[in-house]
């Protein structure tokens, strides 16, 4: 029950109705026993300075902050960590004594969803896109492992060779010569969301590549089925969203919910 000692977390975005962080977060609270409640907030980009605003007023205790708001919610924060600076992107506010502090947990929740599979350090990954998500994985999986990164847009692969990765163009044939040096393949764009289309031909898995989509919508997406026919071990979006929301929720409370947990409450959060 909510009462006068309740701290509030959320999530803010637009649109921001299907996001499963609200079940995960408020099944953590509850288990651990935390007096918090988690909302989703629907804030429309122009809105975005009110809503921080509104959120050192009330001394909102943290956010998630999801699409569009993750670039442009950093010119209304305090200070940032050095991998959001660097990435320039945020996806966790915490408010810490009235200042606000970006953070960046994408990255993180990617590694630890990996080493479900494989261990990390020295390994040859290649991540297909290079927006937002594909950005925040490519820089934490580059700081020990060598990293190439494919999009279709070439400039937006190119600019993340200033952290030492290697950026080129999303086709036929690139996909061919990099799978065949890739022990990982990482698929950080939305191609397969919601639909039954892969973004890498199926004769290009082999069967020793470990395979990972950021998509939970399928829960097991064209790409993960087709890679889990020839063999390969398979990674889905869930658990990355399941290690990201724990990230997050360890800076806010400095407690690690359970992993089990998260993605039960986050698979009943998709059935409804
Ligand atoms: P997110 O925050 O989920 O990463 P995003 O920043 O919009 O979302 O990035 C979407 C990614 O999917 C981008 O890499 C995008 O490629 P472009 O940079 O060229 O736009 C990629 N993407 C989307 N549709 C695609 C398609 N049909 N084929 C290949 N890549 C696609």
């Amino acid at each position: 029950m909510a009462d006068a000692e309740t701290r509030l977390y959320g999530v803010i975005g637009f649109p921001v109705r299907h996001s499963l962080s609200p079940v995960m977060h408020n099944a953590a609270f509850k288990a651990l026993g935390i007096n918090a409640i988690y909302l989703a907030f629907e804030v429309p980009p122009e809105r975005l300075g009110d809503a921080m605003e509104g959120v050192r007023a009330l001394g909102i205790s943290g956010l998630n902050v999801t699409m569009p708001h993750k670039g442009a919610v950093i010119h209304f924060l305090d200070s940032l960590s050095e991998d959001s600076g660097e990435i320039g992107s945020v996806n966790t506010v915490v408010n810490r004594k009235g200042k606000l502090e970006g953070h960046t947990t994408d990255g993180l929740g990617a590694r630890r969803a990996l080493e479900r599979a494989i261990e990390l350090g020295g390994r040859k990954i290649l991540i297909i896109g290079a927006g937002g998500a594909g950005k925040a994985i490519a820089y934490e999986l580059s700081k020990d492992n060598e990293v190439v990164v494919l999009n279709r847009t070439l400039e937006k692969a190119k600019a993340l060779e200033r952290f030492g990765i290697m950026g080129d163009a999303l086709n036929r044939e690139n996909l061919g010569k990099y799978l065949e040096w890739a022990e990982v393949l990482i698929n950080a764009t939305s191609v397969g969301m919601n639909s039954w289309e892969t973004p890498v031909p199926t004769e290009l898995l082999r069967k020793d590549l470990v395979v990972m989509d950021i998509i939970y919508k399928p829960l097991k997406t064209r790409l993960l089925t087709e890679a889990e026919l020839r063999g390969c071990k398979t990674v889905d979006g869930l658990w990355m969203l399941v290690y990201q929301g724990i990230e997050s929720f360890r800076l806010w409370t400095g407690f690690k919910p359970d992993e089990g947990l998260m993605r039960g409450a986050a698979l009943e959060g998709i059935s409804e």
